[in-house]
């Protein structure tokens, strides 16, 4: 039997395309690049999730001395929603990053172990994550739900 995998997401010129509660979503997220602890990489990245209660929370990547144990933003975040507002989804997940002294014109994509936590998330709380991805300027993609950016992720429902 042959299958496929394909989803849909938008490319958006710019954040005017977006909804007011999703750019200042963005917003918030390029604003978190400010609180990056990257002096290894220089690279510089903000996230900031809607909670289900409208609340924004952000979270920003943090390097250390003994270089795999920094942490990206998005699981900064991730799991400081978890910790902070366990009774809470994340209804969406805006991206930003600023290198140090170079240009962010184009989104970024979260990496793999990110991208296995958000759907972890997900499924956590049986609720899809709209992920917004942006640069400090420039074009901005949204994507309906992190699972889309995981196919054949690890779901645990076998470890039940
Ligand atoms: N990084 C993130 O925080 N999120 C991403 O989506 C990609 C990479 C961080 C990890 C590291 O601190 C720096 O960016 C360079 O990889």
């Amino acid at each position: 039997m042959h299958q496929k995998f394909e989803f849909e997401y938008e490319i958006l010129e710019d954040n005017g395309g977006l909804s007011n509660d999703d750019q200042e979503l963005l917003e918030a997220a390029k604003k978190a690049t400010k609180t990056a602890y990257a002096p290894y990489s220089n690279f510089h990245v903000g996230a900031a999730a809607r909670l289900s209660n409208g609340q924004i929370v952000i979270g920003s990547n943090q390097e250390s001395t003994s270089f795999p144990v920094g942490i990206c933003a998005e699981r900064t975040l991730l799991n400081s929603v978890g910790s902070q507002f366990p009774e809470l989804s994340i209804t969406a997940m805006a991206i930003s990053y600023q290198p140090l002294n170079k240009g962010s014109i184009e989104p970024i994509s979260p990496c793999g172990m990110c991208r296995q936590s958000l759907l972890d998330y997900e499924n956590r709380y049986g609720a899809h994550i709209k992920i917004i991805l942006s640069g400090m300027s420039g074009k901005v993609m949204v994507i309906p739900t992190a699972a889309n950016l995981l196919p054949f992720g690890f779901d645990g429902s076998i470890l039940k």
